[in-house]
């Protein structure tokens, strides 16, 4: 059992909003189950809405019952009930700030987490009128959730603002991918073992891939996602992140700077995508109608709050190099799109082929010399290696050695925001991203939508349940490769 922390105040604004009730209430939840969260803890849903307390409480239980399902407990919740409370507030209203500094007078002395799950452009009135307030203390901190911005101009403005009320150490900007159990693992495996560390660089690494497929549509998210797109919902943070992990150097330490900085030196080393490259090294994608495990689904420009001439991609696929003398030479491709054939997150490391062949080529067609860390929807490793078929003759084979980790540690893994959410109460910044990191990324991410638009690059269409436009196989096709799960 985690052991308990000491008590803290959460304070969640936009209380009532879709990651707040989806997410982050089923977390606290588990975290209180478990015992990790002390009764005498304070967690305040905080929005708009002119709501009681008893009917907040009300709607966060039903969310609780929908989202955690045969988990949830009766005795358990009325247990977590009693820590919390809701506050309406409206962000941009100075005065109400001070009912809020009434309710926490005889707390200061705690923990405070302040988490903005809101729109980024908030984020500074916000902060300023807690601080008007009183209620920014040194045992303060504030969770950023993504996305922070939308380009780097505005995310520069938004971590200035946030950046006048907190210290760079009080700010923990969220990328929930981070807090992945199984992202966790890569970093064990890659850090944990001397075996890998080897084998990770140009010369033995021919190619690399990572892939995060939904099933999923835009859901009840269109307008925000309209305005946002694939590139930006999940290139920009979460298959960055995922890239800097497979690719950064070892760090000295597990201190969160020194694993910032090996992350950081990454984004800096991406090699521009810029102008015409972006037609030759990147694919947008856009779902028509189709149908995902069987079951019909509309396109996206049906999809509730899309705007019917929308040019937003919900697919991406990009060829991206990393400037290092580990990586020069060795392509890493992204792909990640909504409404694809699987519900898939997997890296696949392609290691060279053998520099002397003295065997028969092998019959089949499936590749060996393949590392699979897959880390949605299970957790597994699986390499792909070739063996001797049995039998008279020498042909080879090639056959897996598979981990599955689920199966191996029996326990349930815990949720990113869990792990996040703790982590903002016991103050380890590790999983989250600093400052500059995201300033780079941004950096990075901007010409490629500048490109796009210079260009006139529109999205082209795929069948929801496919895997993409066939212009995101031409593209690691024209490299002479294919992807994993497209033979
Ligand atoms: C979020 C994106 O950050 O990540 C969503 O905004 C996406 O569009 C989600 O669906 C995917 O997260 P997960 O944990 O389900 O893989």
């Amino acid at each position: 059992m985690a052991a308990i922390l000491p008590r803290f105040d959460m304070l969640l604004f936009g209380g009532t909003g879709d990651l707040v009730t989806r997410k982050l209430l089923p977390a606290l939840y588990r975290r209180h189950a478990e015992g990790q969260v002390c009764e005498d803890s304070r967690i305040y849903g905080i929005a708009r809405s002119q709501l009681t307390r008893a009917e907040y409480i009300a709607q966060a239980e039903a969310a609780c019952r929908e989202f955690l399902g045969a988990e949830f407990d009766a005795d358990t919740w009325t247990a977590f009930s009693r820590s919390l409370d809701y506050a309406r507030v409206d962000a941009g209203t100075p005065t109400d700030f001070s009912a809020l500094a009434a309710a926490l007078a005889d707390r200061a002395g705690l923990v405070r987490v302040f988490f903005f799950s809101t729109a980024s452009t908030l984020f500074a009135s916000i902060s300023q009128n807690l601080a008007a307030a009183g209620l920014v203390t040194p045992l303060s901190r504030v969770v950023l959730e993504k996305p922070l911005g939308n380009d780097v101009a505005s995310a520069e403005l938004i971590n200035h603002e946030v950046g006048l009320i907190f210290n760079e150490k009080q700010i923990y900007r969220i990328d929930h991918y981070l807090g992945k159990e199984a992202v966790q693992n890569l970093m064990a495996l890659r850090f944990g073992n001397a075996l890998f560390e080897p084998l990770w660089r140009r010369g033995l690494i021919k190619h690399v891939q990572i892939t995060v497929a939904e099933e999923l549509g835009v859901e009840r998210r269109g307008q925000f996602y309209d305005n946002t797109g694939a590139l930006r919902d999940m290139v920009q943070n979460h298959l960055l992140q995922l890239l800097c992990i497979m690719a950064m150097e070892p760090p000295a330490s597990s201190d969160p700077d020194a694993v910032r900085d090996e992350k950081l030196k990454v984004l800096r080393a991406l090699r521009p995508l810029r102008d015409r490259d972006v037609l030759t090294k990147t694919v947008r994608g856009q779902y028509r109608a189709g149908s995902v495990r069987g079951v019909a689904v509309p396109g996206y420009l049906d999809e509730a709050d899309i705007s019917p001439d929308s040019t937003t991609e919900t697919f991406v696929a990009l060829k991206v190099e990393i400037d290092t003398w580990r990586w020069a030479g060795v392509p890493f491709y992204l792909r990640t799109g909504k409404r694809l054939q699987d519900r898939l997150t997997e890296l696949v490391v392609t290691f060279d082929d053998v520099p002397h062949p003295i065997f028969e080529k092998p019959a089949s067609s499936e590749a060996a010399n393949l590392l699979v860390i897959r880390l949605q929807p299970d957790e597994s490793i699986t390499l792909t290696i070739l063996a001797k078929n049995p039998g008279e003759g020498m042909r080879l084979k090639p056959v897996s050695l598979s981990l599955d980790l689920g199966e191996t540690f029996k326990t349930r893994s815990i949720d990113a925001y869990e792990r996040l959410l703790m982590d903002t109460v016991k103050g380890n910044l590790t999983l989250f991203m600093r400052r500059d990191e995201l300033d780079a990324a941004w950096r990075w991410i901007d010409p490629i939508r500048a490109g796009w638009q210079e260009f006139d690059e529109k999205p082209k269409s795929y069948i929801a349940g496919s895997w993409g436009p066939s212009a995101a196989s031409a593209l690691i096709g024209r490299d002479g490769f294919e992807w994993h799960d497209e033979p």
